[in-house]
């Protein structure tokens, strides 16, 4: 049976909240950046705390999902695509016309995930993990350097 999946924008968050979110954006100091702007949207199985979301307002028709994460023993049971759909309705229900994300260029799984889910890439940003991050990224056995930019028209 489906198990039961609460979502809930949250005003204070914990340092469980930052925990996972450093799985989505190793830099504590971006993360900081942007979490003061943005709305966070916690999802929780059977009361069990299981991803968390930020949405950052960048212009006045678009949001950004600007970090996502799942607690790693609730991984590949769909929460993640649950919170992807979630911050589609949320962002049509507020007047929001554009959805973008951005992700590496060496995160497979994760570019899989948003273009499954109605995402198309619109560009890149040539080295942004070279320039905005003090150290090395590798993932999937290659140097992490540009970020893909998805977006999705509502
Ligand atoms: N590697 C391989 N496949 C993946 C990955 C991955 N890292 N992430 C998702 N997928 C695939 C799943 O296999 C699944 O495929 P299927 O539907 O064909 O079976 C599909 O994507 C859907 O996955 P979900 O179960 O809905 O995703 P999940 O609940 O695992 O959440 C997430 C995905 C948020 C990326 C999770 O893996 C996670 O927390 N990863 C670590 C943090 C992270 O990388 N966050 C995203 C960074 S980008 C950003 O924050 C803007």
């Amino acid at each position: 049976m489906k198990k039961e999946l609460q979502f809930k924008e949250i005003n204070k968050l914990t340092e469980e909240h930052y925990q996972l979110l450093l799985d989505a954006d190793p830099s504590r100091k971006m993360l900081m950046n942007y979490t003061k702007r943005s709305i966070c949207i916690e999802a929780r199985q059977e009361e069990v705390f299981s991803g968390v979301m930020l949405l950052l307002p960048t212009r006045p028709e678009t949001i950004e999902i600007v970090n996502i994460a799942v607690v790693k023993q609730f991984r590949n049971h769909g929460i993640g695509q649950r919170l992807l759909k979630y911050a589609q309705n949320w962002a049509k229900q507020k007047g929001y016309r554009v959805i973008e994300i951005g992700t590496g260029s060496t995160s497979f799984g994760q570019l899989y995930l948003y273009q499954k889910n109605g995402f198309r890439i619109y560009g890149i940003d040539k080295n942004f993990f070279v320039e905005h991050y003090e150290r090395p990224i590798f993932e999937n056995k290659l140097r992490l350097r540009d970020m893909i930019r998805l977006r999705l028209y509502l």
